[in-house]
């Protein structure tokens, strides 16, 4: 029997028992959202034809993963909060030296196009980056873009500057030996965050949409950098928010009294990066606490979009709620929303395929 809570119905069914999993799958990944806000009505619906599809061509993927054996129990130690988090447990990337040059010429008022277009060129592996992203359909450039000093010209300088940070930044999210997180979900999370935040800023002409990109890119750096410095609570964070059918966000503030985003604020800004990649990161789960700047809020919505599209870390089979004043906020309709969808499909597989790390 399909539960007669779902208003929903799949196209030309063909397997009932996978249809009933399908349906419970997907009842669980929104149980913490309102079916009744139209956005999450239409991200639900999609997600039970996606969901039946890939559990017909990869059912293992929907299987409980053990354990990992090599990671001990958790300490039960909490933290006193982000700082102490961040003293006392540390494996945050070191920033490399192309990063801080990028960094130093965003915060210099001073700096021409001609010094980003210089510290791009230094580094062969942005070069490419940069020039394969201004070449891509994130852009319709006529002529193709071959040199740093072209794509900034085209780009202009804050935009270039935005995806130069951004590019350099994703490398940080490097894969360790034993790890808690899917590197390549991760990526592809950050990359569809990205472009769902970048093309709703676009829609409502919020300005500066590379901005939003980056924000994107980097607004789970807190998730990681719990993921990667201790590993055994990451383990137990995803136990919880297993176990209490939450989302990992609510599994962190209970057992942390802080999540990820807000850690994530503090490294970004001590990072000295501009301020409105710090708002992003520590507003995308809490957007009611930075309402005068659109940066939390719409990365918050470019996030729970992006899981709901099925670019999700795999941590969490619950989604957590989406703020629907965030939404009226950022002042992008329905059906705005609706006709971008298809294209972030296609911007993802591109962008990810220029910027991931294989
Ligand atoms: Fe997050």
């Amino acid at each position: 029997m399909v539960d007669s809570n779902t208003d929903f119905e799949l196209k030309n069914p063909v397997n009932v028992e996978v249809q009933e999993a399908s349906e419970e799958y997907v009842n669980k990944l929104f149980s913490k959202s309102n079916s009744d806000f139209e956005v999450v009505a239409i991200l639900k619906k999609l997600a039970v034809d996606r969901i039946y599809h890939e559990m017909i061509e990869n059912p293992d993927e929907f299987k409980e993963k053990p354990h990992l054996s090599a990671v001990e129990r958790w300490s039960g130690v909490t933290p006193a909060g982000p700082r102490d988090f961040l003293k006392k447990r540390i494996a945050l990337p070191a920033l490399p030296q192309v990063l801080i040059q990028i960094r130093n010429v965003i915060n210099d008022p001073d700096s021409s196009a001609s010094d980003l277009a210089e510290v791009i060129s230094m580094d062969p592996k942005l070069v490419a980056a940069i020039l394969r992203l201004a070449n891509s359909a994130m852009y319709n450039f006529r002529t193709e873009v071959d040199t740093p000093t072209r794509a900034v010209a085209l780009l202009g300088f804050k935009q270039a500057s935005s995806l130069a940070l951004g590019t350099v930044s994703l490398s940080l999210f490097k894969r360790s030996k034993v790890s808690v997180l899917e590197l390549e979900k991760f990526w592809k999370h950050s990359i569809a965050c990205g472009i769902i935040a970048q093309e709703i800023a676009r829609a409502v002409n919020l300005g500066d949409p590379e901005r939003f990109f980056v924000s994107g890119l980097l607004h789970d750096i807190g998730l990681y950098v719990i993921f990667e410095s201790e590993k055994s609570l990451a383990v137990e964070l995803k136990r919880l928010a297993n176990e209490a059918d939450e989302s990992l966000y609510d599994a962190e503030r209970d057992l942390l009294g802080f999540d990820h985003a807000i850690l994530g604020g503090v490294i970004i800004k001590d990072w000295s990066f501009p301020r409105s990649l710090v708002i992003a990161a520590a507003g995308h789960h809490s957007p009611e606490k930075a309402n005068e700047d659109p940066d939390a809020g719409v990365v918050h919505i470019a996030d729970y979009a992006a899981r709901a599209l099925g670019y999700d870390l795999g941590i969490s089979s619950v989604l957590g709620g989406v703020d629907e004043a965030a939404w009226n906020h950022i002042g992008i309709t329905v059906d705005k929303f609706k006709e971008l969808i298809p294209q972030f499909e296609v911007l993802i597989d591109e962008i990810f395929e220029i910027l991931s790390p294989a």
